[in-house]
């Protein structure tokens, strides 16, 4: 089978399509051909040898696909030959073939797309995560999101509104703030001027940032009483090809330090999560994960997909996401 393999870190060049051995399915494990790949900022961070246990190279990345079981390892619950499902590998994705655990692996509902399905996953439980669980986000409150037209943003966007809370969101272009505007942010506007708005709304119940950076500094102090701030990326640390390690360093400094009593005296929450290593998730995932299918069979989510590749081009999908010139998600879909 062909998989795109990282034998060095580095900008997307250093994806290589190989013939590699197929995957034989472990206990606990399914093998899935590959229909769609939804592509994640995590697979250009693990390209890069940034994202945590990243296997040392020669890897294929790949967090996320959707496609057909082909073959059904020991003790892997109901799933047989022929399920169409949802697979979050973490890595090994970007493969014709995948084995993943069944913990990770949920059957598609009959009237849902390749396309559609690589798409849900990973976003919408991100999005569920960072304003659920994390962010115990009420209606009314008032939500500031950064790269809100991005792939989870335009999940944060839906969930948000449809829990009656009120998105400021952030992005860097016109065209991603109209989008954004569309997906039912109340404001949506550059980084230089969210604070006006937070200010015009006497401050901040709800931050999620997966930005950081400066951002993170100036939007802590706009939280009012009982905010939380929930950071849960750092892609201002990325370049637009590689990391820049001496931006990244900027980056981080400009987070600056912080006492903990001044979590105390202001009554604020920080929180940060990366849904890969919550040790409880795999016992909740198929359960989160009905939940979003819910939500989208009630009109209140769909998958906003901005862009479609072809296996053969997926180191261009890897340019677009890492170069910020996406928005929603970008989809690869496989022969
Ligand atoms: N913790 C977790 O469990 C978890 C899970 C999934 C995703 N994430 C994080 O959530 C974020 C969004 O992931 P995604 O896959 O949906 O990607 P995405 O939002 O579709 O793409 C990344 C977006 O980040 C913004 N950005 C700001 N500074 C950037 C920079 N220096 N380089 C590149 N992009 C920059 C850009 O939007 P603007 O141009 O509008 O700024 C860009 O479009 C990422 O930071 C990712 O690591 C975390």
């Amino acid at each position: 089978m062909r998989a795109w393999v990282v034998r060095r870190p580095g900008p997307p060049e250093a994806l290589t399509l190989t013939e590699v051995d197929e995957p034989v399915p472990g206990d606990g494990q399914v093998v899935v051909r590959v229909r769609a790949i939804g592509l994640n900022f995590a697979d250009c961070m693990a390209r890069l040898g940034v994202y945590p246990n990243t296997p040392r190279p020669p890897f294929v990345p790949g967090m996320e696909v959707a496609g057909e079981v082909t073959a059904v390892g020991r003790n892997a619950g109901g799933l047989g030959v022929g399920d169409r499902v949802f697979a979050v590998p973490i890595f090994g994705g970007h493969a014709e073939l995948v084995a993943v655990p069944t913990t990770h692996v949920a059957p598609i509902p009959a009237d849902m797309d390749w396309d559609e399905a690589a798409g849900l996953a990973v976003t919408g439980l991100t999005a569920d995560w960072a304003l659920n669980v994390v962010g115990r986000v009420r209606p009314g409150e008032r939500v500031l999101v950064t790269a809100a037209a991005g792939g989870v943003g335009t999940m944060v966007l839906q969930l948000a509104r449809a829990q009656g809370a009120r998105v400021l969101a952030v992005a860097s272009t016109g065209r991603k703030r109209a989008f954004a505007l569309e997906l039912g942010a109340e404001a949506a506007v550059a980084y230089d001027k969210w604070a006006e708005v937070a200010d015009q709304w006497g401050g901040l119940d709800l931050i999620l940032d997966s930005v950081g950076g400066g951002l993170f500094r100036r939007a802590w102090r706009h939280l009012a009483g009982d905010g939380r701030y929930v950071l849960y990326g750092f892609s201002a640390a990325s370049g637009r090809r590689r990391i820049r390690w001496l931006r990244a360093a900027g980056a981080w400094l400009a987070m600056g330090c912080m006492h903990p009593l001044s979590l105390v005296s202001g009554t604020r929450t920080l929180a940060g999560f990366n849904l890969s290593l919550v040790p409880t998730l795999a016992e909740q995932l198929h359960e989160r994960h009905e939940r979003l299918l819910e939500a989208r069979r009630d009109g209140q989510l769909r998958v906003v997909i901005g862009g479609r590749y072809r296996f053969g081009e997926l180191p261009d999908a890897h340019a677009a996401l890492q170069g910020r010139e996406s928005t929603g998600k970008l989809v690869v879909l496989v022969d």
